[in-house]
């Protein structure tokens, strides 16, 4: 199967999660999600992100988001992590963790890069979109636990520009000032930015963020 590129189609799988059955596009329905691997249950690291997804459950909804998490590991021992996970990062984990032990998931996704390890997933995170389509994808080393404020941040910038035309500048958060896209004229902004903007350079005009839709 050929590598995963932004802008392709998810592809589609059924899988054996923690809370039952699944099929992938009936999972996420109409939402935005995020598929993330990780290398193993009973590990330091991977308890610590596990417990990070887990509280940040409002952050997820309120941006209209399901997350589900994936390991090579079998559901016995997810579900004896998850009481770990529950136990020792105060929380509950209240999405689905899959078992994709015959790694045919991880191999779709390319989870597993071989140089790295050869058997166990590396850190993935796909964000898709409502569409199904990649929006974003990132891939972390073993020893490095993700930075789940980033992900969310980049759901709030895939969020809004998909709506607005604009782009989100370097280190932005949520309610910082946007750049105008370069297809958009100066006359064109002027109608729709009603906050007006600053053009610092032609190709770089800053306009106050847009509501969200
Ligand atoms: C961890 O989650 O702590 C971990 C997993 C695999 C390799 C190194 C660290």
């Amino acid at each position: 199967m050929a590598t995963l590129r932004l802008g392709d189609k998810a592809p589609n799988f059924k899988a054996k999660t923690s809370m039952g059955e699944i099929d992938f596009y009936e999972f996420l329905g109409d939402s935005w999600g995020v598929l993330f691997s990780h290398p193993a249950d009973y590990t330091p690291v991977c308890t610590t992100e596990l417990g990070t997804v887990a509280k940040y459950k409002d952050e997820f909804n309120k941006r209209n988001t399901k997350v589900i998490a994936l390991s090579v590991d079998g559901l016995e021992s997810h579900q004896g992590w998850i009481t770990d996970i529950n136990d020792t990062q105060n929380t509950t984990v209240n999405f689905p963790i899959i078992a994709d032990e015959d790694r045919k998931i991880s191999e779709m996704y390319d989870m597993i890069h071989p140089n790295a390890d050869d058997t166990l997933t590396v850190r993935s995170v796909y964000i898709i979109d409502p569409d199904k389509n990649i929006k974003l994808m990132i891939t972390y080393p073993a020893s490095t636990g993700r930075n789940f404020d980033e992900i969310i941040r980049v759901i709030d910038s895939l969020q809004l520009t998909a709506y607005h035309k604009v782009a989100t500048p370097a280190n932005w958060k949520l309610g910082e000032d946007v750049v105008i896209s370069p297809s958009v004229s100066n006359e064109v902004a002027a109608e729709i930015f009603k906050k007006g903007f600053k053009e610092i350079r032609p190709y770089l005009r800053m306009t106050p963020q847009p509501e969200r839709n």
